[in-house]
């Protein structure tokens, strides 16, 4: 279809089915929350992570996207990846690893950007909200 032309197949799935879309509560204490914004279009992704106190790793994670198709893959998509991960692990992704899966061209590139801001700006709540699990997990426990 001609709305179509220049989306690749991995996100029109993701756009279609998006996965883990949601909210949690701002206010518990193991919710990180992420809302950041794209200056280049004004798009805006909200994107949330529980985090189990004893392993270090994200038990939940859901999304909402106020942008274009390409922004909500890149936040579906994102939402699969960390899911499990400690928050490490999570806040070494990149856009690139988003852009790169889902094949975003050169001028979509800033809508993964919006994911990678979106899981980092997650991770630095949560360890605003909980500071000594930042102690615990950098002592190395
Ligand atoms: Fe607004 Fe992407 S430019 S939807
Ligand atoms: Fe702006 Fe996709 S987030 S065009």
């Amino acid at each position: 279809a001609q709305q179509r032309r220049g989306y690749h197949e991995k996100v029109l799935d993701h756009y279609n089915n998006p996965r883990n879309v949601g909210s949690m509560q701002k206010t518990d204490q193991d919710v990180g929350t992420g809302l950041v914004g794209a200056p280049a279009c004004g798009d805006v992704m909200k994107l949330q992570i529980r985090v189990n106190k004893d392993s270090g790793r994200i038990d939940d994670v859901v999304f909402k996207t106020f942008g274009c198709g390409s922004a909500i893959a890149s936040s579906s998509y994102l939402t699969e990846l960390v899911r499990g991960m400690t928050l490490d692990e999570a806040g070494k992704i990149k856009n690139t690893d988003v852009a790169k899966e889902l094949c975003l061209p050169p001028v979509k590139l800033h809508c993964s950007m919006l994911a990678e801001d979106a899981i980092k700006s997650a991770i630095a709540n949560y360890y605003t909200k909980n500071p000594n699990t930042r102690a615990t997990n950098l002592s190395g426990t």
